[in-house]
């Protein structure tokens, strides 16, 4: 989608669909839209008034202009409540405007952001790149895999925003995209399947990316993991015919001050091993390598913003979790990296066995924080919903950080709070630590908790949980059914706010 900005009058503006976010609160049309609404004699406001549009969120009032008016559509968008007004209030409403757009066959829309932003706290320059955000999520699709394509498509997106912050708009529309589509692209990754996708697949997708951006990658296969004292994510592997890869990208930016892990659950497919998940859990495991395609994703940002300041590690221990004859089984006691002894309870708790030996490695490269993206536990689920991501660590300012930013990308986030008598809970019979815990209760702290033990204490490190949000089958607001890409604005956000610091 090709974005440009303008500050020019709408009603000069040639395109398809001209679409203007109208608010609850709107009684009577002011400026420029009074001046179309008198343009076509009226029949906007008699429209409005007919149909009963009344600005509810994502509603829309398609008025034809027959050939009077530069646009063939002058279309109402519901922005809903003015005091609900927001960023991602803005994303909702790009990504119905674009939605609609295929039933009218509008290849070329303008919004009119200023009519949103004047009347809202927000800054219009934020607005505008929520609004490209939204615009480019929305109109995602995944039909790489179907005969029959859909080939609409919104080409053109014009943001009609005020002469004074035109510039700056622009800049941050340009964020806004390359967020956006990198978000895309890790929806993609999610939701391609588990036979295309096996862990040598994803290994090669990270190297396709650092051919393509000039990252540093180190691809490390079964053996060289076995000689780096890999037991616990080895083990995980060793019931599918399709072999680990581990894998580590590097992003160096100009003057590096801050380095950063992101490391990121990487199973291509979650069988649940030799306790092997019944019927319809079994679904959508495909997804269980999010965490891993969101740090691709994020990378892809890195590569196309170029951040100065910041170093950062993509760290992924890629495998998939199959039952077998060499499976490993409940009551193996598996040796982490770190030397930490593992007793194994439950070998569908296989994502933090992958992530123990993932965090040991990323410790290693003497980070100033680690933040790790993991669909790990269906508890976090029952425990937050499916659509926010639980927040644990073992430092509540860098906890802190990723919720502030959470809050203007719109990517829900909860923290779940780490406490000593759930450390009980994860101590086992014969070895140092359980990979599950005494009872259902609490499974996403007890896995969060599981994961400390390969941090050491002086290492900032969030746990992000996002077994949820990564997936939907639902599909909501401007994410459709499938992959959804979290948390890659979130944290793409996070390393260009610390890049300007
Ligand atoms: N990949 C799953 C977690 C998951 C569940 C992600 C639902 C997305 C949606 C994970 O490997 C798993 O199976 N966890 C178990 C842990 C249990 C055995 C302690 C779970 O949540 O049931
Ligand atoms: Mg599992
Ligand atoms: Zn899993």
């Amino acid at each position: 989608m090709d974005i440009k900005i303008t500050s020019g009058k709408v009603s000069t503006s040639k395109v398809d669909a001209l679409f203007i976010p109208i608010f609850k609160e709107t009684k009577k049309f002011e400026g420029e839209l009074k001046q179309l609404d008198e343009a076509l004699n009226g029949g906007i406001s008699k429209l409005k008034k007919q149909q009963k549009f009344d600005g509810s969120i994502g509603k829309t009032l398609a008025v034809p202009t027959f050939g009077n008016l530069k646009a063939e559509y002058i279309i109402l968008i519901g922005a809903g409540s003015k005091k609900d007004a927001d960023l991602d209030i803005a994303r909702r409403v790009a990504s119905s405007a674009v939605r609609f757009s295929k039933n009218i066959n509008a290849s070329k829309i303008l919004i009119d952001v200023n009519e949103f932003a004047s009347q809202v706290k927000e800054n219009e320059d934020e607005l505008a790149q929520a609004f490209v955000e939204g615009a480019i999520l929305g109109g995602y699709k995944f039909d790489k895999y179907k005969s029959k394509k859909d080939n609409f498509e919104v080409k053109t997106l014009v943001l009609r925003v005020s002469r004074k912050n035109k510039s700056k708009a622009e800049e941050k529309a340009k964020i806004g995209k390359i967020l956006a589509e990198s978000q895309n692209f890790t929806r993609d990754l999610v939701n391609t399947p588990p036979n295309v996708i096996n862990p040598e697949k994803l290994a090669e997708i990270a190297q396709d990316l650092a051919k393509e951006y000039g990252f540093e990658v180190k691809i490390y296969d079964e053996e060289e993991c076995e000689k780096m004292g890999m037991g616990a994510y080895l083990a995980v592997a060793r019931g599918s015919a399709n072999p680990p890869r581990f894998i580590h990208l590097i992003y160096k930016g100009k003057n590096p001050k801050e380095k950063v892990a992101l490391v990121g659950k990487g199973l291509t497919f979650d069988s649940g091993g030799l306790n092997i998940k019944p019927g319809d859990y079994m679904r959508w495991m495909k997804s269980d390598k999010s965490g891993a395609c969101a740090v691709l994703g994020i990378f892809k940002a890195l590569g196309e913003l170029k951040p100065e300041g910041i170093e950062v590690h993509g760290i992924i221990a890629a495998a998939e979790n199959m039952p077998d004859g060499k499976s490993y089984r409940p009551d193996d006691i598996l040796t982490a990296k770190n030397g930490v002894t593992i007793e194994v309870g439950n070998t569908d708790a296989e994502g933090r066995l992958t992530l123990a030996d993932a965090l040991c490695y990323a410790s290693e490269q003497n980070p100033d924080l680690i933040i790790d993206m993991a669909t790990l536990t269906g508890a976090c689920v029952v425990a937050l919903g499916e659509y926010t991501a639980g927040v644990m660590g073992n430092n509540q300012r860098a906890i802190n950080e990723v919720l502030e930013t959470s809050k203007k990308t719109g990517e829900w986030m909860w923290q779940l709070p780490f406490n000593d008598m759930l450390r009980e809970d994860i101590k086992p019979p014969n070895a140092d630590v359980y990979n599950i815990g005494k009872s259902r209760y609490g499974g996403a702290i007890t896995a969060g908790l599981f994961l400390e033990k390969f941090v050491p204490e002086k290492t900032p490190w969030v746990h992000i949980d996002i077994a949820g949000p990564a997936h939907t089958t639902s599909g909501w607001y401007y994410h459709p059914k499938g992959g959804t890409g979290f948390p890659v604005r979130t944290i793409t956000t996070l390393l260009l706010n610390k890049s300007k610091k």
